[in-house]
């Protein structure tokens, strides 16, 4: 049973080489977990402009280099480069300027598609020319997601190829990687391999990659047991429902792990002090040095709030426009908030630091080690999501003793249990619906308990004995592995 596998991970972002959101620190951190497991995973990313080459030691490949691909009419060049990533796994970095050479990851730019069909052509070709056959192409979200109809048309042919099994692991389904009907060329399969496509969206004028992915990998998984059921139903499904109830025999979800050594007070490297559950005392300084260096005040020992967020509408910042003014006129609390992303979002933020002055303070822009100290310093932490595939601050908060208020939705549901005084047990504040009374009793609860010292610590410690480490989650990855390789 623990033979050791080759595993080929597609990812269009991962840390530390390039991140916009959790997708990143997952599989950065799967990456890692993978390779200390002892398996062969080569992980295949942009070479963006972004990324800092040097710093992985990136090198040329021989036989890698100025290799032409072909998208429909499309021709481009890339060449792949080789590096470490930080615990020693490979990665190889596919360098096409004409693609990646832009100011951000992700763009709006027509030919958004082909920049990640040609990473996934780019790495399954340079298997083919190294000679590799992975066992497992892992797939992640729409960029990737055509590996799998790649494998049994454009790859059919290729013996090396011959047992490897795809699995595709959904991040987010509110991305879906959508483009017009008429650029079915670019996809290069032959005339008699379009049938395969999703006819439906075809007659409708479009091609929807996430769904040829999970119409065609092995396996398909999501980032937590109850996203995988949300998305099977209209409400959270995106459109993608049924394809997800045709292939529910093969659909699970894996709660994303933490990467400790990278979030954990005890040993965060962007903080001066470190502390853990006997040393509470810590947390408290560095959330005043933080309060002053933030020009915040709060007064009388209120509760500090943060929130580290993409300014996306799955994020409920809407809810917080609705409620969040009143609470801070009527209770004592200081807000700290961090996010990039849609406009209306960031000016609703602006707006509150204006109107709260010395209480609200709001970063926009992306910031690690502000998103580090904000994790550290608050008291609670606000996620009131629309829809959450997993989630990761809440899961950092745990750790840092700072209580996550969340909406019992996706992986929020599954990694915070509300605190019951009673009992004594929970990790955090959890409210159901997704509207404004619902986050006003979630905040009423946090700010109540928080007057309650010692049922807060509890709760804190509670929190703070989590443990999402991947050592646990990845395992999972493995058995699921082992089990698609098997069958
Ligand atoms: P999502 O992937 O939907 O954005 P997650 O909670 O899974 O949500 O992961 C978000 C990750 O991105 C976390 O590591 C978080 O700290 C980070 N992050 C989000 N926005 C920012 C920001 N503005 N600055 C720094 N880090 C951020
Ligand atoms: C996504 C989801 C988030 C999840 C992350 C990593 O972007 O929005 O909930 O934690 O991917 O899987």
């Amino acid at each position: 049973m623990s033979s050791r596998l080759s595993v080929c991970l597609l990812a269009s972002e991962s840390v530390p080489l390039s991140k916009t959101g959790g997708l990143a620190d997952v599989t950065g951190a799967l990456t890692k977990y993978l390779h200390g497991a002892g398996h062969d995973v080569r992980l295949f990313t942009p070479c963006y402009a972004s990324v800092a080459r040097s710093a992985f030691g990136a090198l040329p490949v021989a036989g890698l280099a100025d290799l032409p691909l072909a998208l429909g009419q499309h021709r481009y060049s890339f060449s792949v480069l080789r590096g470490v990533m930080p615990g020693g796994a490979a990665v190889y970095l596919v360098d096409c300027p004409a693609l990646y050479a832009r100011p951000t990851l992700y763009t709006s730019d027509p030919d958004e598609h082909l920049r990640f069909l040609a990473l996934t052509q780019a790495a399954l070709s340079a298997c083919q020319r190294l000679g590799w056959a992975p066992q497992i192409v892992h797939c992640n979200d729409w960029h990737t997601s055509f590996a799998p109809l790649f494998l049994r048309t454009r790859w059919r042919a290729e013996p090396l190829f011959g047992s490897t099994r795809t699995v595709l692991t959904i991040h987010n389904i509110g991305y879906q990687g959508v483009f017009a009907a008429e650029q079915v060329a670019d996809l290069g399969l032959s005339p008699s391999d379009l049938p395969l496509l999703h006819q439906g969206d075809l007659a409708a004028g479009r091609i929807n990659a996430l769904r040829h992915g999970i119409l065609y990998a092995d396996a398909v998984t999501t980032v937590s047991p109850t996203y995988a059921r949300e998305i099977c139903t209209a409400e959270y499904g995106m459109g993608l429902e049924d394809s997800l109830r045709a292939r529910a025999a093969v659909l699970s979800g894996i709660l994303n792990g933490v990467d400790y050594e990278e979030w954990d007070p005890r040993r965060d490297r962007y903080l001066p002090a470190h502390y853990d559950e006997a040393t509470l005392a810590v947390k408290l300084r560095l959330k005043h040095r933080f309060l002053q260096r933030q020009q915040l005040d709060a007064a009388g020992g209120a509760p500090l709030a943060g929130l580290v967020s993409r300014l996306a509408s799955q994020k409920g910042i809407d809810l917080l426009a609705e409620v969040l003014p009143d609470t801070l006129r009527s209770r004592p609390l200081a807000f700290v908030a961090l996010g990039t992303g849609e406009p209306r979002y960031a000016q609703f933020l602006r707006s509150l630091q204006a109107q709260f002055p010395g209480r609200v303070r709001f970063h926009e822009g992306y910031d690690d080690e502000l998103a580090h100290w904000i994790e550290a310093a608050s008291d609670l932490f606000l996620m009131p999501s629309r829809y959450e595939p997993c989630g990761l601050n809440q899961m950092y908060s745990l750790r840092y003793g700072t209580l996550p208020l969340v909406r019992r939705t996706g992986g929020l549901a599954d990694s915070v249990q509300h605190f019951d005084p009673a009992s004594g047990s929970g990790t955090g504040i959890v409210f159901n619906d997704f509207n404004a009374q619902g986050l006003k009793w979630g905040l009423d609860a946090a700010l109540d308990l928080y007057q309650r010292p010692a049922q807060w610590l509890r709760a804190q410690k509670n929190a703070m004995q989590q443990d999402f480490s991947w050592a646990r989650q990845g395992a999972h990855y493995v058995a699921l592995y082992r089990k698609v390789i098997a069958a």
